[in-house]
């Protein structure tokens, strides 16, 4: 037979989900895929489970039912400090994942390249793939993860169609300052790129830091697609609702690419999550105060374990350093701490372009309890760790 694609053989499975399958397996503690083990706000449910007998349960309007397009953009508005027109600056997607593809294939042709920050979320290098265009990585330098300016003007000077920005970072934990952010900008303008970004951490900010979005910068709202979901702030990553922010001369292309990928997110849950749309200012702060002492809770573990790491300043992702186990694999490394200690993480070399094999990724979106857990069997991580070495 023909061989198949060669643009689906250019990227492996996801090694996150494959994680994920690893911790069923041996039945570990999954702190790979970032999800939460705990329920959504209870509103948020009883919605739902009142949309299941009313209905919508046909299509709703490809680009967004009309309600929720309304409650996210007075939501939106008043976070991103501008109006926005939820009859033409919006289209919902099925998660922040499609609407990062769905950005991709508006903005750039086949050929075009693309600016994405290494380490970066391991789905921004596949889009690339899938919609034909050539990522150029920039590093951000650990263990702070800033760029250099002078190497991110180097990748503009190839003529990018857009660079991608994922802030706050998943994985390494950063929260862009305005200072930084002003200086892609700078740059977006000077060589006239797009801005995709993904923002779904906006609302998972530990202070003192503060999330800007990028559009709200001068001059950035009309060349700035900007992306995120109802995933994380919601704690509902399995309702799968996303979208796409941006000027209606991109919106109008964007409708048109998301509707022929998938028509539309699913009607009854959007029409549930307008219920979360509407939350008060209060939600949002007691999410993060929820997450911040999930944060401490964690990284204190860690350091009490001797288990070197970089604390996160948004997001809910902690890299920690392996290199004292000599594991030339961190795949190997992390199948092992499946297996022997019973924690799933996710290898650090799937997510930077650089040869970064010392770092795996734990995230901390989980009940405090599943924490504790987790902390006491990563207490014995040295022990099992170093002894499996020397078998
Ligand atoms: C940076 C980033 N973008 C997107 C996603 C996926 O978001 P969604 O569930 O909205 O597709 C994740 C999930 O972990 C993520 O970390």
């Amino acid at each position: 037979m023909k061989d198949l694609s060669e643009r689906s053989a250019q990227f492996t499975d996801s090694v996150i989900r494959r994680m994920t399958r690893i911790s069923l397996q041996y039945k570990a503690l999954n702190l790979s895929q970032g999800f939460p083990d705990f329920d959504p706000p209870k509103e948020l449910t009883a919605a739902l489970a009142e949309t299941a007998g009313s209905g919508p349960h046909q299509y709703s309007i490809t680009w967004g039912a009309q309600n929720f397009r309304a409650a996210l953009a007075e939501k939106q508005s008043r976070c991103m400090g501008r109006a926005i027109d939820p009859e033409k600056e919006i289209v919902v997607t099925c998660g922040s994942t499609e609407a990062m593809m769905a950005a991709m294939l508006t903005v750039t042709n086949p050929g075009d390249k693309v600016i994405v920050f290494s380490p970066f979320y391991e789905n921004y290098g596949a889009d690339a793939i899938l919609a034909g265009a050539e990522p150029i990585y920039v590093p951000l330098v650990p263990p702070e993860f800033r760029f250099d300016p002078d190497v991110l003007e180097d990748a503009f000077r190839q003529k990018p169609k857009a660079l991608i920005l994922c802030n706050p970072s998943n994985p390494c934990g950063r929260v862009f300052t305005r200072a930084e952010l002003e200086t892609i900008a700078a740059l977006a303008a000077k060589y006239d790129a797009y801005v995709i970004t993904d923002e779904v951490y906006e609302h998972i900010v530990y202070a003192p830091q503060r999330h800007v979005y990028f559009s709200s910068l001068p001059g950035m709202a009309e060349r700035t697609l900007s992306c995120s979901s109802l995933s994380k702030t919601y704690s509902i990553t399995g309702w799968r609702l996303g979208y796409i922010i941006a000027p209606d001369r991109i919106i109008e292309a964007a409708r048109k690419v998301h509707d022929f990928l998938t028509v539309g997110a699913a009607a009854p849950l959007q029409e549930a999550a307008v219920t979360a749309l509407r939350f008060p200012q209060e939600y949002y702060q007691s999410l993060l105060d929820e997450y911040t002492e999930k944060r401490s809770i964690f990284v204190t573990g860690l350091r009490d374990a001797g288990i070197p790491h970089i604390p996160p300043e948004g997001a809910y992702y902690v890299l920690a350093d392996i290199s004292e186990y000599g594991y030339k694999s961190d795949l190997e490394f992390c199948e092992t701490l499946a297996r022997e200690v019973g924690i799933g993480a996710v290898p650090g070399s799937s997510f930077f372009r650089e040869p970064v094999n010392h770092l795996i990724r734990f995230h901390f979106a989980k009940k405090n309890e599943t924490l504790y857990e987790a902390l006491n069997r990563l207490e014995s991580m040295r022990k099992k760790m170093l002894r499996g070495q020397e078998n």
